[in-house]
Parts: structure tokens; C-alpha cells; sequence
């Protein structure tokens, strides 16, 4: 069996970030969510892995994964047009084969891993098995409706009238079955092959495919809310207390994580929070639920709830709340007068 990990995409939600980096590296807890969706692929019998990238933003992944062996992962590379999650798989069958594989979203992240599913899989002899969530809004999601043996029967996206409150996340397994169900399959009104479309065929073609629902949460980090929501869960979900920066006159309290050569000075951390490399935190205060990327700088400010990725500084701002601050950016106080003086990239929001 292989893995095939979906790290294309337009990422247009997420701009301005996605222009100079892909949104499957914008990290959580300080590390890219890509590389939890790897661990989980890791923790499985699984070591081929194909990645599918933009090409605008493609070396950016193979930087960070590379060879794919700082997870035991034998990793190649797969770039593809954005033009549906079944093209991914459609342009990926060379590298496929005749092969199953586990079909994962590089912007997702769950609570739960997969050996389960691959065993069912395997166990069953599926031709799919497609991981499934209660959400209490099916209107905005692919909805699966099954039968009482757990086969899914039909999938209607985004429904319009009620057919239940399974959503698809984005955790597939499929044979090769798969491959003969694209090719009958035309694109969707937004010009994409979609995968649902796919599945819905495979099921109209009388192969066996299986529902199992997940036990655990699931994020989808496809927009900066989600990214914060990540953010709190993996913070509460994995960081434990340790302390390796230098910490003086200052109050470090709960699950709090300082990096090396890091410093703390005068100010107030309270976890969970994750502080990376190199950071300077003086006369602040750093609320829960935030994590500081490398080498940032926050002086006589105040934060909680954020994402502030690398080389970030924040100086003299009284509050920063619910914010995703991209590499290198600048936000300081216009000491002289109440007026507000932005140098915003294309597609930023800034609410003040
Ligand atoms: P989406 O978030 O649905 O699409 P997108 O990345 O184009 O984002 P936006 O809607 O903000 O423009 O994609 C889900 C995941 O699948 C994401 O990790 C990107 C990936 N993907 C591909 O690899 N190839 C594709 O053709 C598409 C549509 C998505």
C-alpha cells in the first residue's frame, strides 16, 4: 500500500500567506501541519509516499520534507494543475501503479491515526473506505448517507435539503479501482474532477464502498480561523512544560515550551504556548493558546490566541488578539499620534 498526500491546491483562502509559502507549512504548535499529516502516515505499515504540489509553491514543500527520511518515509515529489482532488489522483497513477493507497489532505489534521482504517481496508478487501465526521453544519460540506451495514449509498455536496450530518474530511483509502471510476467522470461546474464524483461512480460501478467514522476531532486549516483552532488544539493536545531558553525576572506559568537561546525578560508567559528558537519576549505578556515562531521579537506588547510565525516583531501594542501574522512582518505603535499606518500585502485583512 502507498500514500498519496494532497499538498497542491490554490490555497486562496489563505492569502496573502499562500504567496510565498504553501499553505500545508503554515505551522501549528510551531511545526507545518503537513508534518503531523506525515507522522500519521509514518505510524502506518506504509513507506511510499507520494506528495502532490503547485507549481507555485511546490520547492517550498520539497524543502521542508526533502527525501521524506526524517519520518522513515521514502518520498517523491508529483506537481499537478489545481484541478480537483481526482486529478491529484488521476495525474499521481504513474506513481500509483496498481497499488491501494491512503489518500490524505496535506491541510488536515485529526486526532486519530490511521492503522485502523488500513486494517479495515485490507481486512475487508475494499475497493474504498472513506472516513467520515458529524458536523453540525452539513450545508457546507460533502455528506455521505449510508446503509445500515455501513456502505455508503450516496453523497451529495454541500446539500441543499437535509440527508444527514456525515461529512467527508478528507481521509480516503482506495484500490485501483479508483483510476477505471475517473476516467468516467467529467468535471464539475467549477471545472475541477471531483473526488466525490469519483467515489459516487465507484459505488454506481457496484464496488464495495465502506464508511467508518472518525472517534477524534478534525480540523480542516484551510482558513486563518481554522489555523488558530489547529493551533489551541495541538497546543492542549501535545505541549508539555519544558523550559530550555533563559527565563529572568519573569513568570512562566503551565504547559509552556521555550526553545533554546531564547529569552524571557520581564513578562508573563501562560501555556499552553509554544516559543521557538532565538525569541526575545521582554516587558509582555503572551496569553494561552499562542505560539511565536523563531528568531520573533514581542516587546511591551500583549498577545493571546495567536499564530506568529518566524521573524516576526511586535512592539508597543497594548492588545493582539485571534491573529496568524505571516514571516518577517512588522506591527508596531505609532507613538506620535492616534492615526493608523499600514503596509498590507495584496489579499491581507486587518481589522482595527
Ligand atoms: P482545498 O482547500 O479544497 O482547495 P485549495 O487548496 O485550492 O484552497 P482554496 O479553496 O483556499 O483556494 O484543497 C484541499 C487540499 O487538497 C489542500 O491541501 C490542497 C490540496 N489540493 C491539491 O493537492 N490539488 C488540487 O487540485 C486541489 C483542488 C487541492
Amino acid at each position: 500500500m502507498k500514500a498519496l498526500v494532497l499538498s497542491g491546491g490554490k490555497g486562496t483562502r489563505l492569502r496573502p500567506l499562500t504567496f510565498t509559502c504553501a499553505k500545508q507549512l503554515i505551522p501549528v504548535a510551531n511545526k507545518p501541519i503537513l508534518g503531523y499529516v506525515l507522522d500519521q502516515v509514518a505510524a502506518t505499515s506504509i513507506k511510499k509516499v507520494g506528495i502532490i504540489t503547485a507549481h507555485e509553491t511546490g520547492q517550498f514543500v520539497e524543502d521542508y520534507v526533502k527525501d521524506g527520511s526524517s519520518w522513515n518515509l521514502n518520498v517523491c515529489y508529483i506537481p499537478q494543475e489545481p484541478l480537483g482532488l481526482a486529478h491529484a489522483v488521476k495525474t499521481a497513477k504513474h506513481f500509483l501503479g496498481s497499488d491501494s493507497f491512503v489518500m490524505c489532505l496535506g491541510d488536515n489534521v485529526t486526532g486519530q491515526g490511521l492503522e485502523s482504517f488500513v486494517k479495515k481496508f485490507k481486512n475487508e478487501h475494499l475497493d474504498a473506505l472513506i472516513i467520515l465526521k458529524e458536523v453540525d453544519n452539513p450545508s457546507s460540506f460533502g455528506i455521505a448517507q449510508l446503509d445500515e451495514k455501513g456502505n455508503i449509498v450516496r453523497l451529495v455536496e454541500k446539500p441543499k435539503t437535509p440527508i444527514g450530518n456525515l461529512a467527508i474530511i478528507g481521509t480516503y483509502l482506495f484500490s485501483n479501482k479508483v483510476h477505471e471510476a475517473i476516467e468516467r467522470i467529467k468535471p464539475s461546474w467549477r471545472g475541477e474532477l471531483e473526488i466525490t464524483d469519483a467515489i459516487q461512480e465507484m459505488i454506481n460501478m457496484g464496488f464495495p464502498v465502506k464508511a467508518e467514522i472518525l472517534n477524534s476531532w478534525w480540523l480542516d486549516t484551510g482558513k486563518k480561523d481554522d489555523i488558530l483552532s489547529a493551533n489551541a488544539k495541538i497546543l492542549d493536545e501535545y505541549i508539555q512544560r519544558d523550559i530550555k531558553g533563559t527565563v529572568i525576572n519573569s513568570t512562566v506559568d503551565g504547559r509552556v515550551n521555550v526553545a533554546a537561546e531564547s529569552k524571557i525578560v520581564n513578562s508573563t508567559i501562560r501555556g499552553p504556548c509554544v516559543i521557538g528558537k532565538g525569541v526575545l519576549i521582554e516587558g509582555s505578556f503572551i496569553g494561552p493558546y499562542t505560539s511565536i515562531g523563531d528568531g520573533s521579537k514581542i516587546c511591551n506588547s500583549n498577545l493571546e490566541y495567536c499564530v506568529v510565525q518566524d521573524c516576526v516583531t511586535v512592539r508597543d501594542v497594548e492588545r493582539l488578539e485571534d491573529s496568524l501574522i505571516g514571516k518577517n512582518a512588522k506591527i508596531t505603535r505609532n507613538q506620535r499620534n492616534r492615526t493608523i499606518k499600514l503596509h498590507v500585502g495584496d489579499y491581507s485583512e486587518v481589522e482595527v
